[in-house]
């Protein structure tokens, strides 16, 4: 949920700081804070707000430093203010450190230490951790991390300095993930890749249990399991330009533009027309087992739990197997039946997200296959899993997520394809879906023309509105959720999303003049039934805004407002009927001047509980 970022090197340790703190910022954005280790000591700033509170104050000073640390803090234990902000420190003010994740028995730790005679200045959980590193130290900071890392249970993404060794880093990992980027004669080792990728492209992904020592020149792993071990150099693909604003006003706005160039990455290399089937190499060693499964679960979390559930539609619906779509949350507390001959699909963008992680190493506890559809290479969920299948989104920056839904909903599509070519579908049939997916990315920029002169008209409409009614069947009642989901994130506004039929079960009580009632209503096979559920929100003075099928005029008599999509196979419909959605929650939110990016009380990475 933090940012953190160490760096040790020739440069301005303060700047290179800031500046990825800037990167990081999604990950949390209530306050900041610096440490240097600087001829006067360590130099601490912290400030409650957002980066560039931070930079402005770290503006003013004058001590210059090549070492140092720095974090952008999403609140657990411990209101967003100056004391609470990282870095951290002990008694003597000669470690500093910043912290990503919970230290779970901090209570009994903070008792142990506080009968020890150690003082503490914040009401985080992490404060614990510079005291159990002072109380542990004798002349080597590893070895003392290592030791304070024995008692904490929890998570953790850490950097450490201390003044008593003026030359290293130590970097910890368990549960929160932490990437060290070498360059030229300098580390710096961040939660995240946006923080590294402008310095190097070499980098080196920490795995749980291992912890770090970082010198100007030379790099150490301690693993739990493994003693010492050889750093693993990766190359990262990722262009600092593919993860600045280029332009637009909102990350947002520049992912939902991204959609059509996102949809060819996803698909690109993967549809063999010949055999009408798409191909999967990821999975491959893994398709028979998918193919002959009793079961197909799917874990996920938040937009990705949405896409989760298109998935389940269409593998259903084209390939026959029965699918489970379950929130990690829920999966990981109950007592799943897991019997021999379910396989797990874990969905995540990050491939950080704590519940979908601790959910998916219950199902392999029980033995039980799990692949991952992920966005982020090398991510913790991608490398935990036995085999899956990345969607090609690039760097989502945005808090709300967008394009990495839709590269989720593309990879079922091709999943969905390649299951049912092995099971039910025609070569035919298969053509024809591999036709329709194709069209999508070129349907997706002709929408990105057409649609934003009407969804800034709706938005302006509605922006004061403070409840909205999603409502959508079959494939397009996920899309309703999702819809729902992404105007609340980011404008604040009451939503909820329900399958258009059982509005009359409850919903429908909410419905009269004040009520604006998003319905997708596309050509499908049950679009009859779905003008049947606009009827019963017109007849109750609902306002009716429609999403509906290029061609399909008489929609207009039945909504307030149309909006259209062009035409596609029913299963890809999700593909195009997101986006007016999307942007009608982004306009909404511009309109009423909120911080899009970073809406408040959320984080783009959920890696707590
Ligand atoms: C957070 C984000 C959501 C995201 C969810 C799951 O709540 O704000 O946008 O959908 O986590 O994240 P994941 O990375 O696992 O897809």
């Amino acid at each position: 949920m933090c940012g953190i970022i160490g760096y040790i090197g020739n440069s301005d340790a303060t700047r290179v700081l800031v500046d990825g703190l800037y990167r990081m910022e999604y990950r949390g954005y209530d306050s900041a804070g610096i440490a240097l280790v600087t001829n006067d000591g360590i130099v601490l700033r912290k400030v409650a707000g957002q980066v560039r509170d931070l930079d402005h104050v770290v503006s003013t000073m004058t001590q210059r430093s090549c070492l140092g640390i720095a974090h952008t803090r999403w609140a657990t234990h411990g209101v967003p203010n100056d004391h609470n902000a990282h870095p951290h420190m002990d008694c003597k003010g000669q470690f500093a450190v910043v912290h990503n994740g919970i230290v779970e028995n901090y209570r009994t730790l903070k008792k142990f230490l506080e009968e020890r005679g150690h003082t503490f200045s914040s009401e985080t959980d992490s404060e614990v951790i510079p005291h159990l590193i002072e109380e542990f130290y004798t002349d080597d900071l590893l070895s003392a991390v290592i030791k304070a890392c024995s008692y904490i249970e929890g998570t953790y993404g850490l950097a450490i300095i201390t003044l008593r060794q003026p030359d290293c880093i130590v970097a910890a990992r368990m549960g929160s993930p932490l990437v060290i980027g070498k360059g030229q004669n300098e580390y710096i080792v961040a939660s995240d890749l946006a923080a590294i990728i402008s310095h190097t492209d070499q980098v080196v992904y920490l795995r749980d249990g291992d912890i770090a020592e970082i010198a100007q020149d030379k790099l150490r792993i301690e693993s739990r399991q493994m003693g010492t071990i050889a750093p693993e150099i990766q190359r990262v693909t990722w262009t600092l330009e593919q993860i600045e604003k280029s332009g637009y006003a909102h990350f947002m706005l520049k992912e939902i533009n991204e959609q059509p160039l996102v949809m060819r990455d996803t698909i690109r290399g993967r549809l063999n027309y010949d055999e009408g089937i798409a191909r999967l190499n990821g999975i491959a060693d893994h398709v028979e087992q998918l193919r002959d499964a009793d079961r197909i679960i799917i874990i996920a979390c938040g937009t990705s739990w949405h896409a989760a559930l298109i998935g389940e539609y269409m593998i259903e619906s084209l390939a026959g197997i029965p699918v489970e779509v379950e929130y990690g949350s829920e999966f990981r507390y109950r007592k799943p039946v897991l019997t021999k001959g379910t396989v797990c699909i874990a969905v995540s963008q990050s491939g950080e997200t704590a519940d979908t992680l601790a959910a998916l190493r219950e199902a392999k506890r029980h033995g039980i296959p799990v692949l991952g559809i992920c966005n982020v290479v090398g991510s913790t969920i991608a490398r935990e899993t036995d085999a899956g299948i990345y969607i090609h989104a690039g760097p989502e920056i945005g808090v709300a997520s967008t394009k990495a839904f839709l590269a989720q909903i593309m990879t079922f599509a091709l999943l969905s394809l390649l299951l049912g070519r092995l099971t039910h579908l025609s070569l035919d049939a298969g053509r024809n879906i591999i036709d329709a997916i194709t069209r999508i990315p070129d349907q997706l920029s002709d929408l990105l023309q057409n649609l934003p002169e009407t969804l800034i008209d709706i938005a302006k409409a509605f922006k004061d509105h403070r409840n909205f009614l999603y409502l959508g069947r079959g494939y397009n009642f996920p899309i309703a959720l999702e819809g729902a989901l992404k105007l609340k994130e980011i404008s604040y506004i009451h939503a909820e999303g329900y399958p258009a039929a059982e509005m009359k079960h409850g919903p429908i009580a909410l419905i009269d003049k004040n009520m604006p009632v998003v319905v997708i209503a596309i050509k499908d096979a049950i679009y009859n039934k779905v003008i049947s559920n606009i009827e019963e929100i017109r007849t109750r003075s609902g306002i009716v805004i429609a999403i509906g099928s290029e061609g399909d005029e008489s929609l207009q008599e039945f909504a307030d407002y149309t909006i259209f999509v062009p035409k596609t196979l029913d299963h890809l419909y999700p593909l195009l009927t997101t986006l007016p959605l999307q942007l009608l929650a982004y306009y909404i939110a511009d309109l009423k001047g909120l911080d899009v990016d970073r809406p408040r009380n959320l984080a783009k990475s959920v890696t707590v509980e």
